[in-house]
């Protein structure tokens, strides 16, 4: 069955009190609009139309991609014309509508709906309500067949009774949507032009019009405030938590991690609280990450241990290696087998070699360090003149002295050491001592100045 997904997302967002558009706020870091997409694409649609508005240009531009089209509703004149603005460039057998501002909506939910749509029937999400207010009901004949969508603020008395809600999301066979769209009018309460009027006129045509349950009334949850946006978010993290957690880590307290991105787990993690998961984490069995952690884009391997205050990005981390207190591993940074990095080191596009050690207080900048090379204290890698980087090369089995500025470009070879205090500018060959200080004198008898009288 062929498919085309329109989705709406001209609406102002008023209530948010923001100059950014509402469908681009995130929820786990991801725009709600994006995440609306990407549930979209896994449905494999023929064409996805978004239909914007407010903030139209701001919206075009985060979503730059081939298989996304456009539709402008310069004024936005309800569901139904915004609907309309996209129905001429539609070309499938089924098309169905969701909603920009309605994100964490689930493809498993998507595929029941649609394979109850067909050329002859229509098929509605709808949504039990403790408290229905402001949504269209499901209006229902003796026999329990809808009959209509009526919109809240059209409502009697009696039909405000109904507690199944409509969620917005349907269906429809497109072949009749011209002609419904057509016959819209925007004679009531709200003066606009209602999607939710295409009910009656589809069982007026003879069409059935079926209807699927929202298991999870948070997957149609639409967000018109911030306390809305959280109240997603707060689900979302929560969803994701029970999925590590089926998985086999155990988590200190679900409800202090947050994941923004991809995170890919294995067995027998150990996360503590207030760990922040960013963009595509990767995390293999046996690892421990402590509390405070923020970790992006990056790979921990089988047993590494990340300890608390730490930030990673871009970042891998290899078997048995471990990382802080208060450590910073920015892009380009591998820890192979064994490696340690203790507290105050920042490395950056730097390689720390099997059993590699840099325990206290340093900066490697664009570096290799050999295997079982020990870092001291203080050490820094110069590697910028201002203008351009260089790299630092420390060999294997090489001992560095606290306190070494390495001016790069620059190497050390194998099992090489540097005094305590040197500032390394020539490359000091294997097996070498290299001293690079003003040699200590002591003056005998030195008299302190003492303070003059007045
Ligand atoms: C709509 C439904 C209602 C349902 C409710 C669920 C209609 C007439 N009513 O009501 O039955 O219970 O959603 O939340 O469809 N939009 C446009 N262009 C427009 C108007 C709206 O893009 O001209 C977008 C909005 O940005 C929003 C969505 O469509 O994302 C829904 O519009 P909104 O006016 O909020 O619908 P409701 O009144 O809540
Ligand atoms: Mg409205």
């Amino acid at each position: 069955m062929s498919l085309d997904i329109v989705i709406l997302a001209a609406g102002q967002g008023t209530r948010m009190r923001s100059a950014l558009p509402k469908v681009l706020h995130p929820v786990a870091g991801r725009s709600m609009l994006g995440h609306v997409i990407h549930s979209a694409r896994q449905l494999t649609p023929v064409g996805i139309h978004v239909v914007i508005g407010h903030g139209a240009e701001k919206v075009r531009e985060a979503f730059q991609a081939d298989d996304i089209r456009f539709v402008l509703q310069a004024e936005q004149l309800g569901t139904g014309h915004a609907v309309a603005q996209a129905q001429p460039q539609l070309a499938s057998a089924t098309t169905l509508v969701l909603y920009g501002d309605v994100p964490l909506i689930q493809p498993a939910t998507l595929e029941a709906l649609l394979a109850k749509a067909s050329e002859t029937s229509l098929a509605l999400l709808t949504v039990q309500l403790a408290d229905p207010t402001g949504y269209g009901r499901i209006i229902r004949d003796a026999q329990g067949r809808v009959e209509a969508i009526v919109e809240h603020k059209d409502a009697t008395e009696v039909q405000r009774q109904v507690r199944e809600g409509n969620t917005g999301i349907l269906a429809l066979p497109t072949a009749l949507l011209e002609g419904w769209m057509a016959r819209l009018s925007n004679n009531n309460a709200q003066g606009e032009y209602y999607l939710t009027d295409i009910i009656a006129m589809a069982v007026a045509d003879g069409l059935v019009v079926a209807t699927e349950t929202a298991a999870e009334p948070m997957e149609v949850q639409g967000a018109n405030d911030r306390r809305q946006l959280a109240e997603l978010e707060r689900f979302y993290q929560q969803r994701e938590a029970e999925r590590l957690m089926a998985a086999g880590v155990t988590l200190r307290d679900p409800k202090r991690l947050d994941i923004r991105g991809e995170v890919i787990a294995g067995r027998d993690v150990l996360i503590d609280v207030n760990v922040v998961l960013e963009g595509r984490v990767v995390i293999e069995d046996d690892v421990q990450i402590g509390a405070n952690v923020v970790i992006r884009d990056s790979v921990l391997k089988r047993g590494a241990v990340i300890k608390p205050f730490t930030h990673l990005e871009g970042a891998t981390v290899g078997a048995g290696a471990d990382a802080g207190p208060f450590a910073r591993l920015r892009p380009g940074t591998v820890l192979e087998e064994n490696a340690h990095v203790g507290n105050f080191v920042e490395l950056k596009n730097t390689r720390m070699g099997p059993g590699a050690k840099a325990g206290h207080l340093s900066y490697l900048g664009d570096a290799d360090v050999g295997a079982r090379t020990n870092i001291g204290a203080g050490t820094i890698t110069c590697n910028y003149d201002g203008a351009n980087k260089f790299r630092t090369e420390l060999g294997e089995d090489v001992f560095i002295g606290s306190n070494n500025a390495l001016v790069a470009p620059v190497m050390v070879g194998n099992g090489a050491t540097t005094a305590a205090g040197s500032t390394i500018t020539t490359d000091v060959p294997a097996a070498n001592l290299g001293v690079a200080r003003a040699r200590q004198r002591n003056i005998e008898g030195w008299k302190r100045p003492e303070k003059k009288k007045p």
